[in-house]
């Protein structure tokens, strides 16, 4: 894993937006993982301002979806997708892949996402938020992980976490479809991003604490190419010699 404690989140989604910008410059036709929730809308703000990055041979996999909200609505992550990068940048549609939040068939819907990661030749670089209790996608802490597109029940810290972009918790759908962990962990490149003191634990337990499915974040030790971009705060814990600070 290769740490790099930015100053703040502005410094930490500037150098997030250079090295997303730097694989489709470097590989027009690349193959992003996106994440939504607000960690990447810094980095998002930025490739737009970038008005020579071309999307147009990009093809774009987002890691989740809640189940049970219209495209439209307005905490879809279609729509955040939309709002935050899609409707400003030149990526065409039939590159844009978003889990369906309302499918007919749930199990086929998962098949065909996962068919269509591999039909388009897998993840070049995904981009990871990290939750507090470590889950990544919706990928939720649990004696077993699973592999493929899955239907995920939230757990309660996830609901409570998510609620912010709610009016009441209540409001929160209780399931998701997510891309598993064999998606993600097989994509080329991943660049996980935290900012906060309140991430500073869990950052510090999936860089150097013991690999298990309780933090699946911890899987990431096992892959060859992660980059970790954090601010000073989520940084905090991290132990000395670790913290690569710039
Ligand atoms: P956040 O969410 O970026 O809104 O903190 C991260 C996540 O839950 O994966």
């Amino acid at each position: 894993m290769r740490i790099h404690v930015l100053e703040d989140y502005q410094e930490l989604s500037h150098k997030a937006a250079s090295f997303v910008a730097s694989q489709i410059i470097l590989r027009p036709h690349s193959v992003l993982g996106l994440a939504t929730g607000s960690t990447p809308r810094g980095l998002y703000s930025h490739l737009i301002q970038m008005e020579d990055l071309d999307f147009r041979g990009v093809q774009t996999f987002n890691l989740d979806e809640y189940l049970g909200l219209e495209r439209d609505h307005p905490h879809s992550y279609y729509y955040y997708m939309q709002e935050h990068l899609f409707r400003h940048i030149n990526i065409s549609r039939a590159g844009i892949h978003i889990p369906p939040g309302q499918p007919d068939d749930l199990e086929q819907a998962c098949r065909e996402y996962d068919r269509a990661i591999t039909a388009a030749g897998g993840i070049d670089l995904q981009i990871l938020g990290i939750g507090h209790n470590g889950h990544i996608g919706f990928n939720e802490p649990a004696s077993r992980l699973k592999t493929a597109t899955h239907v995920v029940d939230l757990s309660p810290t996830t609901i409570e976490a998510n609620s912010r972009f709610f009016s009441s918790p209540e409001e929160v759908p209780r399931r998701a479809i997510s891309m598993g962990l064999g998606s993600i962990m097989r994509a080329r490149k991943i660049l996980l991003l935290a900012s906060g003191g309140d991430k500073a634990e869990i950052v510090a337990r999936t860089v150097g604490g013991e690999i298990t499915t309780r933090v699946p974040a911890s899987l990431l030790q096992l892959h060859q190419e992660v980059i970790i971009m954090v601010d000073k705060e989520a940084g905090s814990q991290l132990p000395r010699g670790q913290d690569g600070s710039e």
